[in-house]
């Protein structure tokens, strides 16, 4: 299947490799629309982009011909990637900051879609630490780099800041690809956020749970070509296009959500904070405030993961295990007890990572191994997730 790729070409000497980088996409059956920026076609005339792509090239954020006069919001919906190559010290500044002062900007930051840098620029600009900085930064939100490669460069420098040669751009986008189409015809079945338990009308018992994580997982097994269905808590995320989401609140509508869907599935991924316990009544109306003390008796709610792993020996089973202490002991005992394919072990609690961060660390536990992957972007972690649990998942069909 052809994918759908933007193209943004920023103002540096190697636009003219932009070219051919078009030429090569177009041949390997990519849809590519270009975006410039103002000062890039000054390098390159939007023509030679529109010759090779047969689509008009946009350049401005003022000038959209579309109906609603918004570029950026359909270019932003119809990627499935953005590209851009060469991408400037400049765009790369903007990128890191949200700045949204140019129609390749502003789709950058209203698109879903993942972004891919080919840096391109003087040795000195690339090693400067303002430069190193905001390359890190945008890599931990999960933007990826192919290159720079090191060489000679058009100023007469040598060192690190030459644009990757457009055939080697197209073969690590094809890798990514191999990989984005890892769950091609498989359903996930994906629980995110909290539930919350209600007391009353006005009161509920919950946690801090974001749904970044679950969501992340989500966004990551759509890209891998899987057909998700997320039960969702509330969260104040919105919900991937290409989902079938469910909307829950307490942990009960959860269970019984999942247990409704989960006969068609391949893989599921129990993400959510399930509440443990829940109210063992719920008052009709608002409690006073009038007693010193109030006791809340709560009940066990249902374990969805051990549910259906117990009830579902052909769905390949993913638990999550958020502790704030003795983490991998208390994963690897979940995972036994509860007979799980696979259990994700993360910290919280912690400065950085867990609950509303948007970075995660994880141990990735199974019956005889783990891996584990150190801090970095949800987004980054949760296409790690999805590429172990693919590969574990094709291995125990294999072996049953
Ligand atoms: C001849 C010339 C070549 C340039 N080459 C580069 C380059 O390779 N990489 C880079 O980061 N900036 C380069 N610049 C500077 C950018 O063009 C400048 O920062 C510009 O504002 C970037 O705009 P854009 O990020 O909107 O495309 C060059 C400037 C000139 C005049």
């Amino acid at each position: 299947m052809a994918k759908q790729i933007i193209v943004g070409v920023c103002a540096g000497i190697s636009a003219y490799k932009s070219a051919e980088l078009v030429r090569l996409l177009c041949k390997a059956d990519y849809t590519v629309h270009v975006v410039m920026t103002k000062s890039a076609v000054k390098f390159i005339a939007p023509l030679t982009f529109e010759a090779l792509t047969g689509h008009r090239v946009y350049t401005h954020l003022f000038e959209s011909q579309h109906p609603s006069a918004m570029d950026h919001i359909e270019l932003a919906r119809w990627a499935q990637s953005i590209l851009i190559a060469p991408a400037t010290a400049d765009f790369i500044a903007r990128l890191r900051c949200g700045i949204a002062d140019d129609l390749l900007s502003t789709l950058c930051l209203a698109t879903t879609a993942p972004i891919i840098l080919a840096p391109a620029m003087n040795q000195k600009m690339w090693s400067n630490p303002a430069t190193q900085d905001n390359i890190q930064s945008i890599q931990q939100r999960g933007i990826r780099l192919i290159g720079p490669g090191i060489g000679d460069q058009a100023c007469g420098d040598t060192g690190p800041g030459r644009m990757v040669e457009p055939q080697q751009i197209l073969d690590q986008l094809s890798d990514a690809d191999a990989a984005d189409n890892l769950l091609t015809k498989r359903r996930v079945l994906i629980t995110a956020g909290p539930t919350r338990e209600p007391i009353d009308p006005v009161r509920y018992i919950s946690n801090h749970s974001s749904g970044k994580m679950g969501y992340a997982l989500a966004h990551a097994a759509i890209n891998a070509g899987a057909k998700v269905t997320l039960v969702s808590g509330p969260v104040a995320i919105s919900s991937p296009q290409t989902a079938t989401t469910i909307q829950v609140q307490t942990a009960k509508q959860m269970h019984d959500a999942v247990m409704g869907h989960i006969s068609c599935q391949d893989i599921y991924i129990g993400c959510a904070a399930v509440s443990d316990y829940s109210p063992a009544q719920v008052s009709t109306t608002k409690l006073k405030k009038n007693a010193d003390t109030l006791t809340v008796i709560l009940n066990k709610t249902q374990d969805i993961v051990r549910a259906v792993a117990s009830s579902h020996a052909d769905v390949f089973c993913v638990g999550f295990a958020a502790e704030t202490n003795d983490l991998e002991h208390y994963a690897r005992e979940k995972l036994r007890d509860k007979q799980l394919d696979m259990i994700i072990a993360n910290q919280v609690g912690i400065a950085d990572g867990g609950f509303s961060s948007d970075n995660n660390a994880a141990s990735v536990l199974w019956n005889n191994g783990q891996q584990t992957f150190s801090l970095r972007s949800k987004k980054r972690l949760a296409v790690d997730i999805i590429k172990i649990i693919a590969q574990h998942y094709y291995a125990s069909k294999h072996t049953t």
